[in-house]
């Protein structure tokens, strides 16, 4: 089965930096196939990736619904489903994104819901590793029918709201149908030294410190210029944090 990293926190922390760093580091030093799943409907991991995204998950289940009848005759609906669901997987030489895009709106979806929760679930099976950036609610991690996070990776930056988000986060977890086995926090744009203050209450909540990741100036850059992250060279601050991050959770998860 696929190894599943998550990422949550609040809005605006870092979350979908260290996705697209995450994704840098799958692309240059572990080869395994990687699908990475954009699970925020506000998201850009796409484009943080240097990606075009025209279609997302959501709006095939939006068309899908305005227009049942749109089915071409003589073809299953599932089988349609399924051919649109493949044209909205990006395929690149190194990985895979998925973009959910919106959640629903009114109305009933389950059927389409369901074939597309099948459809992503067999998709998953082709991969070694999954990387899903969620938004706060981790709706898309929920709703997989194997609820397994292998490691779930909370990242806040350096300030007790975004800490404290975490907090709640950690807390709602077990109100959720998720199987996490692991859980690591990630500070993110942190200076040099955490205050006491900080530290005592990253202690209180009880996640362990897995990455510090510094200000990196290449990252406003890069996100100024619309460059991918994953052309941000190799010493930079945030590549080498991540870096090291992630030798030490591919142990923690192997
Ligand atoms: N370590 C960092 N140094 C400098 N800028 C950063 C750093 N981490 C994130 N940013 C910037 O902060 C903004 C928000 O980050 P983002 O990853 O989109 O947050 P989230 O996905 O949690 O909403 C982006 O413009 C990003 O480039
Ligand atoms: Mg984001």
């Amino acid at each position: 089965m696929s190894k599943v990293i998550a990422m949550a926190g609040k809005g605006g922390v870092g979350k979908t930096t260290v996705s697209a760093l995450v994704t840098r580091y799958f692309t240059k030093h572990q080869k395994d196939p990687l699908l990475a799943i954009d699970a925020d409907p506000n998201s850009n991991l796409g484009e943080t990736l240097g990606l075009n995204i025209d279609k997302t998950v959501g709006d095939i289940r939006e068309d899908f619904m305005k227009n049942p009848q749109g089915v071409p005759s003589g073809m299953d609906k599932i089988v349609y489903l399924e051919m649109l669901m493949n044209q909205v997987l990006i395929e690149q030489k190194t990985f895979d994104l998925l973009v959910m895009g919106r959640q629903e709106g009114q109305g009933c979806y389950c059927m389409v819901n369901n074939i597309l929760n099948r459809f992503s679930d067999e998709l998953e099976k082709n991969y070694s590793y999954l990387l899903v950036d969620n938004e706060a609610g981790m709706e898309h991690l929920s709703r997989r029918t194997s609820g397994k996070v292998d490691i779930l990776l909370l990242v806040t930056d350096y300030a007790l709201r975004g800490l404290r988000a975490v907090g709640r986060i950690n807390e709602m977890l077990g109100d959720l149908k998720l199987e996490v086995r692991q859980k690591g926090l990630i500070v993110n744009r942190a200076p040099e030294t955490l205050s006491k203050a900080f530290l005592d209450e990253v202690e209180s909540i009880g996640v362990p410190i897995v990455c510090i990741i510094p200000e990196d100036k290449n990252l406003l850059e890069f996100d100024m210029e619309r460059r991918s992250i994953l052309e941000m060279e190799e010493d930079s601050p945030a590549v080498v944090a991540v870096h090291q991050m992630m030798e030490k959770v591919k142990e923690m998860i192997e």
